[in-house]
């Protein structure tokens, strides 16, 4: 066990990443001493977790603003007109498409992808609907010296058109189901370009940067010449050791370091409600 700061304690959660915090109310302003120790945390361990929290869209916004400027989903028309930084992240029973399902960093089809996102589980199946993280420090320091070198002088190219086009790669959860619609049409199919190693600029660490749903090719490849690669580096980069499994309860809270972790939420919970709402932080420029 980690003691992070008076009252409240950190324990780490798998041995790749991850730690749950103890003692912590987060609808009441942090003090910076306790905002300081959970910053750390979020650096060392890519995704903490907080249980039984009680937060509104304005607690949570304002908890996400410690991390940095909160801004709203390039693409989702947000659910609540006064907080459109708030992605209502919803699944009824009746639908099939699960926002998230497959492996992602979050918005890596923009210039300046988030740095990382505040997750509050406010309905909750009742099995079933996890949250999968995995280290994507792991996955680059795990390549061998020579795959790194040469991924170290690449570049990938992201795009949204996979998931938001038509006939997109999650069913076209967005812009078909009811509950989350689109509301940047225009947008989709923009190309962004990012390094496929990027440099975390806060902990100077090297991470693997590169999403089965948003990377799209690499610079000066074709898109069938880039998919072999890239299948490696998906399959490598969510690798079980590389990662943790979060089961939520209701009120429980997730923050992660969308710089060096990819995600997925588990479509496993069909006929079963499930809401969470997420604000997102801004993020500079991969280098
Ligand atoms: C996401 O932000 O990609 C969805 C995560 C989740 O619903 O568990």
């Amino acid at each position: 066990m980690d003691d992070a700061a008076p009252g409240f304690r950190v324990r780490p959660f798998t041995g790749a990443l991850g730690a749950e915090i103890e003692g912590v109310d987060l609808s009441r302003p942090l003090d910076p001493a306790a905002f300081a120790a959970i910053h750390r945390a979020f650096l060392a361990h890519g995704v903490i977790f907080f249980r039984d929290q009680t937060l509104t869209p304005a607690t949570q916004t304002a908890f996400a603003a410690r991390f940095g400027k909160v801004e709203p989903h390039p693409m989702i028309k947000p659910r609540y007109g006064e907080h459109p930084e708030v992605v209502a992240i919803v699944k009824e029973p009746h639908e099939r498409h699960n926002f998230g399902g497959q492996w992602h960093s979050d918005v890596t089809y923009t210039e300046k992808p988030a740095l990382g996102s505040v997750l509050y589980a406010i309905d909750i199946p009742a099995r079933g609907g996890d949250t999968l993280f995995a280290n994507q420090y792991l996955a680059y320091e795990t390549l061998s010296p020579g795959m790194q070198a040469m991924l170290g002088r690449m570049i990938a190219v992201h795009s949204s058109s996979r998931s938001y086009g038509d006939g997109g790669r999650e069913g076209g959860y967005v812009g078909g189901a009811d509950s989350m619609p689109v509301a940047h049409p225009e947008k989709i199919g923009k190309e962004f370009e990012h390094p496929v190693v990027r440099t975390h600029p806060e902990t100077g660490r090297k991470a693997l940067y590169v999403n089965e749903v948003f990377t799209i090719r690499f610079q000066g490849w074709t898109e069938a010449e880039s998919a072999p690669l890239l299948d490696y580096l998906w399959r490598h980069s969510t690798r079980p050791e590389f990662g943790c499994r979060f089961s939520w309860t209701k009120g429980a809270v997730a923050v992660w370091d969308n710089r060096c972790v990819q995600h997925l939420a588990l479509n496993d919970y069909h006929g079963f409600r499930r809401e969470m709402h997420r604000v997102s932080v801004g993020g500079a420029k991969p280098y």
